[in-house]
């Protein structure tokens, strides 16, 4: 039997379709190393994401091991403030089993639709760095809980956060298990008008 295949049904494209579909959050990771030239690449690639004006309102931060055990001192503060020392000592232990830690901010404006577009071009970004690391093995965890808008985030860090706001505190390493996800049929999100 053959099949009629259009110029758009390449194997290329297909195989690209698979890394977009492909992609999970990933919440158990190896404790295998991500180099750090890949981890650049795809920042730098990251960086090519559409920016309404070419404002490029991205700014990467690499964790380095003092500053993701303050993170993960803080982190243990917060939970335990919240819900109990056992609590913060159990999330402390889950963090600390995060191999890879890195942070992106966007910065503010005063203008309400530029902040807007400028954090939409950051999640863009945001994207663009979990596929590239996705089709090179690694798998990413995007965050925006707590401790990504407590004060003593950004000193730990290094930002100032008159100056910005956090995307994502963004979890990197090789994948453990990759979960299984589902979404809605096309049918349901896609409308055509005359
Ligand atoms: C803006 C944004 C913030 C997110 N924050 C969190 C978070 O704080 N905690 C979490 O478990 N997942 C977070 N996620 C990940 C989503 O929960 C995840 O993408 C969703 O469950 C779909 O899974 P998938 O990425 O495997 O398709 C976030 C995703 C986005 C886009």
């Amino acid at each position: 039997m053959t099949t009629k295949t259009s110029s758009y049904e390449t194997q290329e494209l297909r195989e690209f379709a698979e890394v977009l579909r492909g992609r999970r959050t990933i919440e158990l990771f190896l404790q295998t190393p991500v180099p750090d030239a890949l981890l650049k690449e795809a920042i730098e690639a990251a960086t090519w994401a559409p920016n309404h004006h070419v404002t490029q309102p991205w700014h990467f931060y690499l964790l380095g091991d003092e500053t993701v055990e303050r993170c993960l001192d803080l982190c243990e503060d917060i939970v335990t403030t919240k819900k109990g020392e056992k609590a913060g000592k159990f999330k402390r232990q889950r963090w600390s089993e995060k191999p890879g830690w890195l942070v992106v901010t966007c910065r503010k404006s005063q203008d309400e639709l530029l902040q807007r577009e400028d954090y939409a071009a950051c999640c863009a970004a945001v994207q663009t760095l979990m596929l590239y690391l996705w089709k090179a093995g690694v798998g990413c965890k995007w965050t925006t809980g707590d401790i990504t808008r407590d004060a003593h985030f950004s000193e730990i860090v290094g930002f100032d956060e008159k100056e910005v706001i956090v995307v994502t505190l963004m979890w990197y390493g090789y994948p453990k298990l990759i979960p299984a996800q589902s979404r809605k049929n096309i049918t349901e999100v896609l409308s055509k008008t005359v």
